[in-house]
């Protein structure tokens, strides 16, 4: 974090940014005493533009307006997480990392006798039921156990429910398509008024799991870890922990895939994976990290 550290040198006057960015430390820091959230690795800029529009939504001027509420208003908590997790996904989102999947991480996965999956950072859950999916159609999702994680707990209640809009259909049906889906997407789903709801099926060899990938430790023996836009909003020191984790967690030869614009090639631990498809962000645990 960005310490706090008074100016206190009875010198010139802060610049209302200045004062912006100490106000946001301290923001930070009542956020990780008071909840346990701890905020100060994410990436500044991103953090910054969230807590502003959090201070806009909640009708406050400024960002210190918001340390009294943050403190004393407990029921804030769930906005404050909901602002700043950005729980923004896609069924088969980026359908070409799917494909490849598909392709070159499935046959590797059918050979093993039992299948890991951390999805880790799943939002409302369109991530997890893409991979039950896949897995099913694979044949493999009888001998797979995903486990779903994130820090936003009401994201993950909905993500268990399995409910979307049908106002998404459209592009989910075209992901699906592109992603190399082999049967039709409406044998996964019942629609209901404006509702889908996935099929229970699909959520049976799934756990849905509070885990900070912040403050958090290893999380299950892996055979692959899907944590996707998420350490985008991360600064380099806290990707480097949990690209970390990540190589703790997975079996040897186990996957790792990453989103679209995150790339291992510079984290501390770059050497312990090789690349499956680097365009997709597909790659593979080749030795363990160092301390
Ligand atoms: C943009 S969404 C990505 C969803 C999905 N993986 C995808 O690519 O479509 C980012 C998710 O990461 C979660 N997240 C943010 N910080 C996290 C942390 N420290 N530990 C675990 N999850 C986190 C957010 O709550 C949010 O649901």
């Amino acid at each position: 974090m960005n310490g706090f550290q008074p100016r206190g040198d009875g010198g010139g006057e802060l610049s209302a940014l200045d004062l912006e960015e100490q106000v946001l430390d301290v923001f930070v820091q009542a956020l990780r005493i008071r909840h346990g959230y701890d905020f100060s690795g994410y990436a500044r800029a991103s953090l910054k533009r969230r807590v502003r529009q959090l201070a806009s939504d909640l009708e406050v001027a400024r960002i210190g307006d918001l340390i009294p509420r943050l403190l004393y208003e407990p029921a804030l908590c769930d906005t404050i997480i909901e602002h700043l997790s950005v729980p923004v996904s896609d069924l088969f989102r980026d359908p070409w990392v799917f494909a490849s999947l598909r392709e070159k991480v499935m046959p590797v996965l059918a050979s093993w006798p039992r299948i890991n999956v951390w999805q880790a950072g799943c939002a409302y859950g369109e991530e997890v039921f893409s991979l039950a999916i896949m897995l099913f159609e694979c044949g493999l999702a009888r001998r797979s156990q995903i486990y779903a994680t994130d820090i936003n707990d009401h994201a993950l209640e909905k993500a268990a429910e399995g409910i979307f809009g049908v106002e998404r259909l459209a592009d989910f049906e075209s992901n699906y398509r592109a992603a190399g889906g082999t049967a039709a997407l409406s044998d996964y789903y019942h629609a209901r008024y404006a509702l889908l709801r996935m099929r229970r099926e699909l959520g049976e060899r799934v756990t849905f799991a509070h885990h900070n990938l912040v403050t958090d430790g290893v999380f299950a023996e892996a055979h692959m870890i899907l944590c996707r836009n998420v350490l985008i909003y991360f600064s380099q020191p806290l990707k480097d922990r949990v690209v970390k984790l990540f190589a703790d967690s997975l079996v040897h030869g186990g996957f790792l895939v990453l989103g679209d614009k995150e790339t291992l090639q510079f984290s501390r631990y770059a050497d312990c994976f090789s690349p499956v498809d680097e365009q997709a962000r597909i790659y593979r645990l080749r030795r363990r990290a160092h301390a």
